[in-house]
């Protein structure tokens, strides 16, 4: 398995889904794990990593906030190697059925989030020589799904600061990585209608959902020094949708 063992690792919306289980992975594998989200159900989930937890209540979206989640997890933790850009939100609307709310929702969420964490921390990494940083994309970021667009609208700018931000930090030892999971058994799969669904099952060649899990150890292998000279990848896992 994949060695972190004593790396400080934040993992945001780390309070349900892929990011409660890539929290717990990488709690069990060692690690010392931030859990950040706007759901207090973090607390719970960072208490029973015991002293190698912490939760922060924060908003991806609130600049001031990603400051309180740095100075937060160096008060405790005294360093930062790794960042899971983890969070995010999914109401299915076409472009005719987006308005603005649901526009910026998802644009805070899922795109603004991203940026300001990949610059918070990549200060940080800097000053300590270097980290990794994991962006969690989404395969309608690789394919045209219609009737998401805010959604994946969002995500195709997540692929694209991922590239950006991999070559502007390969060089300050920061590996930047983004992750292309299919249909994942969470939460967030409850605001697709059963038709949708449906029709999303029908697309995966392995016939079957993602587990939270089956991403938390991809996740893992790219955070790790195993993962080493890969920087600026995009690794789908989504049973060969592709
Ligand atoms: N489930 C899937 O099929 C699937 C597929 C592709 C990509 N993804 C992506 O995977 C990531 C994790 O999603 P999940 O499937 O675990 O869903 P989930 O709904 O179980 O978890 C998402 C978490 O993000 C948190 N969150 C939402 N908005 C936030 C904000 N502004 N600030 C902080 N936290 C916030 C939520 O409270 C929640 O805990 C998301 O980025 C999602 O877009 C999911």
């Amino acid at each position: 398995m994949a060695n972190v063992q004593d790396k400080v690792v934040i993992v945001t919306g780390a309070a349900s889904g892929q990011g409660a289980a890539e929290a717990k992975l990488f709690a069990e594998q060692g690690a010392k794990v931030v859990v950040t989200d706007i759901d207090e159900r973090g607390e719970e989930i960072a208490a029973r990593f015991g002293g190698r937890g912490l939760f922060v209540r924060h908003d991806v979206g609130d600049e001031a906030g990603w400051g309180e989640v740095m100075r937060q997890t160096l008060d405790r933790f005294e360093q930062i190697d790794v960042l899971v850009n983890n969070a995010g939100v999914f109401k299915p609307a076409s472009l005719t059925d987006t308005d603005v709310p649901l526009w910026q929702l998802h644009y805070r969420a899922n795109q603004l989030g991203v940026f300001l964490g990949m610059r918070a921390a990549s200060e940080i990494m800097v000053k300590n020589g270097g980290g990794v940083i994991i962006n969690v994309c989404s395969n309608a970021a690789l394919n045209n799904v219609p009737g998401i667009f805010a959604y994946a609208s969002t995500k195709w700018a997540v692929r694209g600061m991922s590239k950006l931000a991999a070559s502007e930090f390969a060089a300050l030892g920061i590996r930047v990585n983004s992750i292309y999971p299919g249909i994942i058994d969470t939460p967030m799969l409850g605001q697709n209608s059963a038709e949708q669904l449906n029709h999303y099952k029908g697309m995966i060649p392995m016939q079957r959902l993602g587990t939270p899990d089956e991403v938390a150890r991809l996740v893992l292998f790219l955070a790790s020094d195993e993962a080493s000279y890969i920087t600026g990848a995009e690794v789908t896992i989504d049973g060969g949708i592709g």
